[in-house]
């Protein structure tokens, strides 16, 4: 298939800051893939996360835990020659930016040199702070991530709803300031109260994506394959299913089966064909052979 390129102008992190001055919401959806990438980017959706929730949707693991740089860059790789308009982030893994800011630089800067990738995302606020500022030093764009943080799923004890208590709600806030005040270009908010979620969005100079935290947000993020149904295995309460593709699947392969078993497919317009000329002159080879 060929690409035909999406022809508005790219999004870029300015219109990130545009558009949260604007106040204009900000759109943004996962994509792991070159068919995906190409759909979002011609909805004409901001920007494009190649999330690490690929590990459990693409590679089929329990969490996220065990993406690799590899995975990502090659999923990355797929999505950038998919879409031309739309800003396209690049998910740091685990472990990929944590051991130290010199090899969260070294890392970050693969996901443009190697993959296409426009800017980075990685998790954290306070702990993660040097790795953040060495990156956008490099002058790599950050997006940060805080909340429910699933890199963290085994110290945060599940996949729960954070910033819940006023202590809590008060280190989200203190850590969105400084991932401003660092210069990522704008925060992911993923499971948060909404509530807490606006004020925090109040508080900053960036736009907030949010997932799973309410309208106040300055942007929402969803990750596609649950946005079109396709993900069966469980609905998270944050995600409002646009279409029920899992079960429109189901269905075709089910009357593919069918038909194949029952002689129905394929039909001679299915088929090619052979002149009867060069039909007789085969069998006539092959009978002498
Ligand atoms: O990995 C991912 O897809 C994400 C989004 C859910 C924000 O981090």
């Amino acid at each position: 298939m060929s690409k035909s390129p999406n022809t508005e102008r790219k999004v870029t992190t300015a219109v990130f800051r545009l558009k949260k001055e604007r106040g204009e919401p900000l759109t943004m959806l996962t994509a792991y893939d070159y068919l995906t990438a190409r759909a979002v980017d011609q909805a004409g959706i901001d920007s494009i996360l190649v999330g690490d929730s690929l590990g459990m949707v693409m590679l089929g693991y329990e969490n996220t835990l065990p993406v690799t740089m590899e995975d990502m860059l090659h999923h990355c790789q797929a999505v950038s020659r998919g879409a031309s308009r739309a800003l396209l982030i690049g998910d740091m893994p685990f472990m990929s930016y944590q051991i130290s800011p010199a090899e969260a630089v070294r890392n970050a800067g693969r996901f443009l040199q190697d993959a296409g990738m426009d800017a980075v995302k990685l998790e954290g606020g306070e702990e993660r702070l040097e790795a953040v500022e060495a990156i956008i030093d490099c002058g790599i764009p950050v997006l940060g991530h805080l909340g429910l943080t699933p890199q963290s799923v085994h110290q945060l004890g599940g996949f729960k709803t954070q910033g819940t208590n006023a202590d809590a709600a008060r280190k989200l806030l203190a850590d969105a300031k400084l991932l401003d005040q660092a210069g990522c270009f704008g925060i992911v908010l993923e499971s948060v109260p909404d509530r807490v979620a606006e004020y925090v969005s109040s508080q900053i100079s960036i736009p907030t994506i949010g997932i799973g935290a309410g309208a106040g947000c300055d942007g929402q993020v969803l990750v596609t394959h649950d946005l079109l149904g396709l993900f069966d295995k469980f609905r998270p309460k944050f995600v409002k299913q646009y279409a029920l593709l899992y079960k429109e699947i189901d269905a075709a392969l089910g009357s593919y089966k069918a038909e194949v078993e029952s002689g129905e497919f394929p039909k001679a317009e299915h088929s090619f064909s052979i002149s009867d000329e060069e039909w007789a002159l085969f069998l006539h080879q092959a009978s002498e052979s």
